[in-house]
């Protein structure tokens, strides 16, 4: 049985991913230093695969912490790196929080993967790495535009220290170039979790479905799209965690190589704008949401959804969750979550 280490394994993709893990038949030690998510996600976990992950409770900007982990588990065959702090617009305002907890955080684990002869990383990076892309859909080949904000740049910068670091022969990776990961586990037990003001749009939408918000603001009605708000690739979160198990998968085939490095965009090839959301919901739960249109916010792009044929082509991985299953299972979500609060 392969040893996965998972960082930021307790949050809201990770959680995914580790389930998805286990149901394969992996051993999983999960890092995570709780700033955006909780230890009961552990006994949700448990509850969901019936198995409790070996969990770390680590600042990985601190290389000590993080070796002690590498020390206890010498065995760790791959590393999954999800943890980062991810707010786009707060990394306009907080640029040096984003620069510090995500590149330093990425360093440390790559030192320890070297140190301990750790060849395969699966990094999460992001569609924001095409900034304002010129052309759509986005395939692995178009150029990366100049970031649009600063967590956008930690993820450019991310890769590009990935793709050195495996050029020098220390690892072999794959980044995966996710969309917009929206809904929940079928369980109900695990999903995404926001403070405060929602930065995600759907977590906007079901809490104010739930009567938690008065209305959903829309940032932006006069991009140049068909109704003037954002577009964006919603994909399903467990369409995405399955993505990683491929992406484990491959790196095991190249093991003995040198360097090997690739990237996959990870979305569903189709773009919705935030309207079309906001009446997608509506028809897959019979709910409308008040809306306002409020002036744009820093950071956000017009519009990107992605060309997956080469993931769907070398990972052989596809998404198997449609837009109205997206929705319903973000709107179980929210209302398991208001019944059984996370701890
Ligand atoms: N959710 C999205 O829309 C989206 C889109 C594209 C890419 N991504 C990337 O996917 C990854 C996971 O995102 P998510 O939505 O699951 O976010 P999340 O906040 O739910 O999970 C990230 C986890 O990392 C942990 N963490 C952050 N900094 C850490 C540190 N220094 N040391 C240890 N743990 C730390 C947090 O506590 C959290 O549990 C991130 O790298 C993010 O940039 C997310």
């Amino acid at each position: 049985m392969s040893k996965i280490l998972v960082t930021g394994g307790t949050g809201y993709i990770g959680s995914h991913t580790v389930v998805e893990l286990l149901e394969a038949g992996y051993d999983v030690v999960i890092i995570d230093n709780l700033s955006n998510s909780s230890r009961d996600v552990l006994n949700r976990i448990e509850k969901i695969t019936g198995k409790r992950p070996a969990f770390f409770r680590t600042e990985m900007c601190n290389y000590d912490e993080l070796e002690h982990v590498f020390i206890k588990h010498p065995d760790i065959d791959a590393v999954i790196h999800f943890a980062a702090v991810l707010q786009v617009f707060e990394s306009v305002t907080e640029p040096l929080k984003y620069f510090e907890n995500n590149l330093y955080s990425q360093i440390n684990l790559m030192k320890c993967m070297r140190k301990f002869g750790i060849k395969p990383l699966v990094f999460s990076s992001s569609c924001t790495v095409y900034g304002n892309p010129e052309t759509l859909p986005v395939t692995e080949a178009t150029p990366i535009q100049k970031a649009a904000s600063p967590y956008g740049n930690t993820k450019q910068m991310g890769e590009e220290i990935i793709e050195f670091t495996t050029k020098a022969g220390h690892i072999n990776a794959i980044s995966l170039r996710y969309f917009n990961p929206v809904g929940a586990h079928k369980s109900a037990l695990i999903g995404e979790v926001q403070h405060g003001i929602p930065h995600h749009l759907i977590p906007y939408i079901t809490e104010t479905a739930l009567g938690k918000r008065e209305a959903l603001n829309i940032f932006g009605s006069d991009y140049n799209t068909p109704d003037g708000t954002c577009v964006r690739d919603y994909i399903h979160v467990s369409d995405v965690a399955r993505a990683h198990i491929k992406a484990v998968e491959r790196l095991f085939k190249v093991n003995k190589e040198q360097g090997w490095y690739d990237v996959f965009n990870i979305g569903t090839g189709e773009g919705y704008s935030v309207l079309n959301m906001v009446n997608a919901f509506a028809e897959a739960t019979g709910i409308k949401i008040n809306y306002k249109l409020v002036p744009r916010r820093g950071g956000d792009v017009e519009a990107v959804y992605a060309d997956t044929t080469k993931a769907n082509e070398q990972l052989e991985w596809e998404t198997v969750y449609t837009l109205p299953d997206m929705m319903r299972s973000a709107w179980v979500w929210e209302q398991s979550l208001k019944a059984n609060p996370i701890k």
